[in-house]
């Protein structure tokens, strides 16, 4: 079923191996056969009106959201900020005249979150909620929920709501700018989009190999790692890290790359592996003259590119899709990653130390 391991070691490889049939199955539930979102109007109405969206969430899914921030703005136009639940009580953002807060929470119990939805319908501010789980306190607080469908989620860290969540976001963006009339919107082929990506994600995860003998050479021994990457590429640098750092515990950080020579570079040792994630033509120059510089201090460079931008060289080579759906793909090493690692130190790739699988204390 579902919920059992069977051939797999750990929940998480199985859920890493079903994103691309979670992508397939959020095409066939949100998009008709002419690729149209087939998404709730009550819904897009309200977000129409709304002069400013409000993204939540925790962890991992604050990670979507900012790639969902992208999305939003670029076929919507209206502004979008992304928020950590457990900031927002104290250092709450001023609020536009009509504000639309989104709440991205794999579990729906995500107790930082729950505060600011209790604070948000205090206010009588409209709210969507986006999660795996049917009925959770989010979904049945808030007043639309859209669902991930991705099956339930095991492993502490999350991988296949991430890629989910961003999906879905995707979708919604098309909607929203649709329904707004926006061309770049309608212009979006998104079904066939999702339907490369599943296939890009199914490349990916059968390089398993690959992956392992890399996490053993580069990884498994090393004390720190970075990710680097500018625009979307930084947000997935923050996510990869995260995966890294929550499993295998190689202290791991995400970059944004320009930012490496104000003062981050100064942690740079021999053999320190730093991987750059290169998804985006316009900064794909830039973010190789970072790698560069940190392979004149001694770094170990990797790299996740996208095919129209590879050299020889690359490590990773992902295949070409829309550029607000990179993520979709340049994530998938990244977890794997962190998986072969965790697994080549012996350690408990689903069960890290100091860490749960949903939060429901603030
Ligand atoms: C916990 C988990 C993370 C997750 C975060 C938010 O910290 O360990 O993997 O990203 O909660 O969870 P949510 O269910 O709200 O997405």
């Amino acid at each position: 079923s579902d919920s059992e391991k069977g051939v797999y070691p750990y929940y998480m490889l199985k859920e890493i191996d079903e994103q691309p049939n979670v992508m397939r199955k959020l095409s066939k539930k949100y998009l008709d056969e002419n690729g149209t979102p087939v998404i709730d109007e009550k819904l897009l109405d309200v977000m129409k009106n709304s002069d400013r969206i409000y993204i939540v969430g925790a962890g991992t899914s604050y990670h979507a959201g900012l790639v969902g921030k992208k999305q939003l703005e670029t076929l919507t136009g209206i502004p979008t900020e992304v928020h950590v639940a457990s900031e927002f009580a104290y250092e709450k953002p001023i609020f536009s005249k009509k504000p639309f807060f989104l709440f991205l929470s794999q579990s729906g119990e995500t107790a930082d979150s729950r505060q600011v939805l209790v604070n948000v319908n205090k206010d009588h501010y409209p709210s969507l909620t986006i999660t795996n789980v049917a009925n959770s306190t989010l979904s049945r607080e808030s007043d639309f929920t859209l669902l991930l469908d991705a099956g339930p989620e095991i492993s502490v860290a999350s991988t296949k709501a991430y890629t989910a969540q961003i999906a879905l976001e995707a979708i919604l963006a098309k909607a929203l700018g649709e329904h707004l009339g926006d061309q770049r919107a309608q212009d979006f082929d998104l079904k066939a989009q999702l339907s490369l990506v599943a296939q890009g994600m199914q490349t990916i995860v059968d390089e398993k190999d690959k992956i392992d003998e890399i996490s053993q050479d580069y990884f498994v021994n090393a004390t720190q790692a970075f990710y680097i990457g500018r625009g979307i590429d930084y947000t997935v640098s923050l996510e990869a890290a995260l995966k890294l750092k929550e499993i295998s515990y190689v202290h791991s950080e995400g970059f944004a790359s320009g930012e490496l020579k104000h003062g981050t570079i100064a942690l740079i040792e021999d053999g320190t592996p730093v991987i750059g994630i290169i998804t985006q033509g316009f900064t794909a120059g830039l973010t190789r003259s970072n790698l560069m510089e940190t392979a004149a201090r001694g770094a170990k460079t990797l790299t996740i590119v996208r095919k129209s931008l590879a050299q020889d060289d690359d490590t990773f080579v992902i295949p070409d899709v829309d550029e607000l759906l990179t993520p979709l793909l340049s994530v998938i090493p990244a977890q794997l990653l962190a998986y072969y690692t965790s697994l080549n130190k012996g350690l408990n790739v689903d069960l890290p130390r100091n860490l749960a699988k949903s939060v429901t204390v603030e």
